[in-house]
């Protein structure tokens, strides 16, 4: 079982953000990431659609022989996870935005939450919200159009700037001063927000966090890969392949990128 690859979902680029991080910390796992980004954005798809498409996404993922799988997308965890940790038996980690993080963290006791439509309106983000809110300030904003503009690399464009400016001006005029990320595309908008947010909010994304609970699980179901092994790391996208690329060449690794008709 310790021999299988992790495998790794999103609706399109943004969980290599997760990939990364789980690199970082466990190269000796082998990981096979899919990106659906033909169906991109999943934010603005109803529950139904969201489970449909993280099944065939999870069923391609075991039909390659995973041991885990990381639901590297926060509308596909708050929207599916439960229902796919009911169908199948091997374990699955999800992202949920870092609301606890932020509270611990928060001395205006005001917090910014900027993610998509489906996690926001999801009844997991809800119950999140509410068991961190104690005296806490949550403000919510839908980064609507923000993850077709990181899908077409518009990583720093003026369109990009002014959008994320729009969203995020009258959370920074209430004093907030933590920025939760809760899309895994948004990490990649990182260096703007530095540029546009006041340097004392914090922004804070889940990457890490999902990394040393990947390894915990993996622990746990003592199904590790051993120390000693080298990673090998596929990626199958359904869009073009030279986008998908162009996100993870700094990753330092050998990686190879496979059209899939998905
Ligand atoms: C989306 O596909 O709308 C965004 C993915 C996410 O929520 O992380």
């Amino acid at each position: 079982m310790s021999k299988g690859p992790i495998g790794i979902f999103d609706s399109g680029i943004g969980g290599t953000s997760i990939w990364r991080e789980i690199n970082r910390l466990l190269p000796q796992e082998s990981t096979i990431y899919l990106a659906d980004s033909k169906n991109a954005p999943y934010g603005e798809k109803s529950q139904e659609e969201i489970l449909r498409l993280s099944i065939k996404n999870v069923e391609f993922l075991i039909s390659k022989g995973c041991k885990l799988i990381v639901v590297a997308c926060n509308t596909a965890t708050t929207n599916a996870i439960k229902e796919l940790r009911e169908k199948y038996e091997l374990p699955f980690i999800g992202i949920e935005p870092a609301i606890k993080t932020a509270a611990l963290n928060s001395k205006s006791k005001k917090i910014g939450v900027l993610a998509t439509k489906g996690t926001l309106s999801s009844s997991l983000f809800h119950s999140t919200s509410i068991s961190h809110a104690n005296g806490i300030q949550i403000m919510e904003q839908k980064g609507t159009g923000l993850v077709e503009l990181i899908e077409n690399g518009e990583l720093n464009t003026m369109k990009t700037k002014a959008l994320l400016e729009r969203y995020l001006s009258h959370m920074v005029k209430e004093g907030i001063d933590q920025l939760v990320l809760g899309c895994t595309h948004y990490p990649y908008l990182i260096p703007l927000l530095t540029d546009i947010l006041p340097d004392n909010v914090k922004i804070i994304d889940s990457g890490e966090g999902v990394a040393k609970q990947t390894k915990n699980i993996l622990e746990k179901y003592n199904i590790n890969a051993p120390p000693t092994s080298k990673g090998e790391f596929q990626f199958f996208t359904n869009k073009e392949v030279s986008v998908l690329e162009g996100f993870i060449k700094d990753a330092g690794v050998p990686f190879e990128v496979s059209f899939l008709e998905f």
